[in-house]
């Protein structure tokens, strides 16, 4: 059997304030800086979604990639595009809405999408320069 890794890119805005409940206003300006801002910030976030498997000896696909870039985008894209964070989506709640938080809150909506058959990696680009990827 082969198993091969295919990849899937997808794309929203969204704005965010980085704001720790563990640290004092003051150590919160101090630590993340204009990422503190009351009034949040932006970003053009590119999601990565890598799943391994198998290629079907039918289809010779892993995933139908179209299949694929609708369930992401109806799952994430619908959810988080152009929603401040912090305020529209419950997860960040109270929830520092980090690069690292969010890649986690999307792998666990995508694992309940995605068959366990597959073995499921995200990549998330906050800049062009700082991206995140889970599981490790
Ligand atoms: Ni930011």
């Amino acid at each position: 059997m082969t198993k091969v890794a295919v990849y899937r890119k997808e794309h929203f805005n969204a704005a965010h304030r980085l704001h720790s409940s563990f640290m004092s206003d003051a150590e919160n300006a101090a630590y993340f800086g204009k990422c503190n801002s009351p009034n949040y910030h932006g970003h053009n976030y590119e999601i990565i979604v890598k799943l391994i498997g198998e290629v079907d000896p039918k289809t010779r696909y892993v995933f139908d990639m179209k299949l694929l870039g609708e369930i992401i985008k109806q799952e994430i894209v619908e959810r988080f595009d152009h929603k401040n964070l912090n305020l529209d989506l419950p997860e960040f709640k109270n929830l520092n809405p980090t690069a690292e938080n969010i890649v986690k809150v999307i792998y666990d909506i995508l694992r309940k999408k995605i068959d366990s058959r597959y073995e499921l990696n995200l990549r998330l680009y906050e800049t062009e320069r700082n991206f995140v990827e889970f599981p490790s």
